[in-house]
């Protein structure tokens, strides 16, 4: 049985992968600040973990370590939301957007790599966003961790890729999850930006709340799960090929879109 460490696996899109993967017959071991809150709620097992703090992921690992000898994939899901505009947005919270999205993935992934490493195989797969690969106005803090995932794990997959291990990113656009119910907002003192940040900020809890459910993205965990050569970029959701490619190619016709979208 493929063993599956799962960060973030209690609400959203965490909970539909772990699920899915656990109906598939994988071993899947998921984590949570307060495993106590949830224990007894899922089919699967969760492990306490807080993917900011060093201590917790070296005793994350200490007990997943004395479960399994093996660690097929980590899936790096776990995340925040910071919301406000770029200046308003302090940078205390800045760097805990960065902190849990960026460094909280960075670590759980070097603390996974040296038993995959010496196993000689392994997938790592993490949860960007579009916002990875486009910039979400109100959510720039958001937008620089996913893009900064986008360029660490780009470089990760050729270093690590003749040892076996496979890494992918996966860009959701919107899905329905608690995501929106757990945002930090930036406290708003520059009235300047009052209506359109208020415009925004409604659109963006908006998307998230009518949005479909995660299930696309799980299965292509799955798809990924069972790829031999898996792809590093996957795009899922309502329009995720157009963003990109409008932006690449035709700037201030993807600039003009994101403005009729936010109501900027
Ligand atoms: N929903 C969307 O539209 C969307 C789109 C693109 C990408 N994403 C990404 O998808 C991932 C999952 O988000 P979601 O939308 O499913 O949100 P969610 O429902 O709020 O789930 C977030 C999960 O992350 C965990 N978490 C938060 N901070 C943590 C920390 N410091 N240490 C460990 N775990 C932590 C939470 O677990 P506990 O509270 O139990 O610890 C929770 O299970 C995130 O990386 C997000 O950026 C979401």
């Amino acid at each position: 049985m493929k063993t599956i460490l799962i960060t973030g696996a209690t609400s959203g899109i965490g909970l539909v992968i772990a699920n899915q993967l656990h109906q598939n017959g994988y071993k899947v071991y998921g984590t949570s600040r307060m495993p106590e809150k949830f224990r007894t709620k899922f089919p699967f097992e969760i492990l306490e973990l807080d993917i900011t703090s060093e201590e917790s992921i070296q005793k994350c690992m200490a007990t997943l370590l004395a479960k399994t000898s093996t660690i097929d994939a980590l899936i790096n899901n776990a995340g925040i939301g910071v919301c406000g505009s770029a200046e308003e947005t302090s940078i205390e919270q800045a760097y805990k957007q960065i902190e849990t999205n960026f460094w909280g993935a960075v670590k759980m992934t070097r603390a996974v790599l040296p038993f995959m490493r010496k196993q000689r195989f392994g997938k790592i797969i993490t949860i960007g966003s579009l916002a990875g690969i486009i910039g979400v106005p109100y959510q720039s803090y958001y937008s620089a961790s996913k893009h900064a995932i986008e360029g660490f794990f780009k470089t990760l997959r050729i270093e690590v890729r003749p040892f076996n291990i496979k890494i992918s990113v996966i860009e959701p656009g919107f899905f329905k999850s608690n995501l929106h119910h757990t945002f930090e907002y930036a406290q708003p003192v520059i009235p300047d930006y009052d209506n359109l940040r208020k415009n925004a900020l409604a659109v963006l809890n908006d998307s998230i709340e009518k949005a479909r459910t995660p299930e696309p993205i799980a299965r292509i965990v799955l798809k990924i799960m069972k790829s031999q050569s898996p792809d590093f970029s996957y795009r899922v959701g309502k329009n995720s090929w157009l963003a990109p490619f409008l932006q690449f190619l035709f700037f201030r016709v993807y600039e003009f879109g994101v403005r009729v979208k936010f109501m900027l």
